[in-house]
């Protein structure tokens, strides 16, 4: 899969969900499913979302014993996502139990990517809680290495953090990117962001964007203008 612009579809409801995908009558744009929506609606959205056209990234974040991870992810496999993810935090063996579940007899599977250290943990959190001393610029590339080493297909990470993980990971290893703005548009709750054109120049494979699209007052304009940047 070459560059591309996941949409996070933050809504509540599948009613909600569909009512905004049903503005896209031209190109359908890969689609992000997370807790909410998921665990509001269950598989069935995800179904439904396929059956529209559009490519799944189902955000689950998944982080438990192997066994367990390996089960679930056979499921996820089963609903035809095109990436799922996981905590690194779980361990070499949990990534490497997920990957086991989620080849299907055929041989193919939804790409892996994982997560490192949540955006939201800062490095006193991390020291305080997790008893974590190094720096978190190099917990987060110890993390993105570890899960490559197991097999995974890359890491969703800031996009300020792209450029390293690609010198560290190499270039194939895919960074999924949130926290993008336009140059004229609202931060919001974000803090580190950055335009999608400067996530194509830095070398972001995905950027996720959320408000920037699902808020605007023309969606598929905002979209359109996502591609234009990133993927032109
Ligand atoms: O609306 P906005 O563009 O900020 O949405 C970004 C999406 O990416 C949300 O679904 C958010 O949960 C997700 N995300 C993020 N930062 C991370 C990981 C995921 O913003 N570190």
């Amino acid at each position: 899969m070459g560059r591309d612009v996941i949409v996070a579809c933050d809504f509540a409801s599948a009613e909600d969900t569909f009512k905004f995908l049903d503005k896209f009558t031209g190109r359908k744009p890969f689609v992000k499913i997370g807790m909410e929506l998921y665990y509001a609606e269950g598989p069935s959205i995800v179904r439904e979302i396929k059956k529209r056209g559009h490519k799944i990234f189902l955000d689950l974040k998944l982080h438990d014993i192997p066994n367990t991870v390996k089960k679930a992810m056979s499921v996820l496999s089963h609903l035809d996502v095109d990436i799922c993810n996981l905590h690194a935090a779980g361990t070499t063996a949990m990534m490497q139990a997920a990957l086991e579940g989620l080849t299907r007899e055929d041989g193919t599977r939804p790409l892996l990517i994982a997560v490192t250290q949540l955006t939201s943990t800062d490095q006193e959190a991390m020291e305080r809680d997790l008893l974590i001393n190094k720096p978190i610029d190099e917990v987060v590339m110890h993390y993105a290495l570890t899960a490559k080493n197991a097999g995974l297909d890359g890491v969703v990470c800031s996009p300020l953090e792209a450029g390293k993980v690609h010198d560290t990971c190499g270039k194939n290893f895919l960074t999924v990117t949130p926290g993008i703005r336009f140059a004229d548009g609202d931060k919001g709750d974000q803090k580190r962001v950055m335009t999608p054109a400067d996530a194509k120049e830095i070398g972001s494979d995905y950027i996720v964007v959320g408000r920037p699209i699902t808020a605007a007052e023309d969606p598929v304009a905002a979209y359109e203008r996502c591609i234009r940047e990133f993927c032109d």
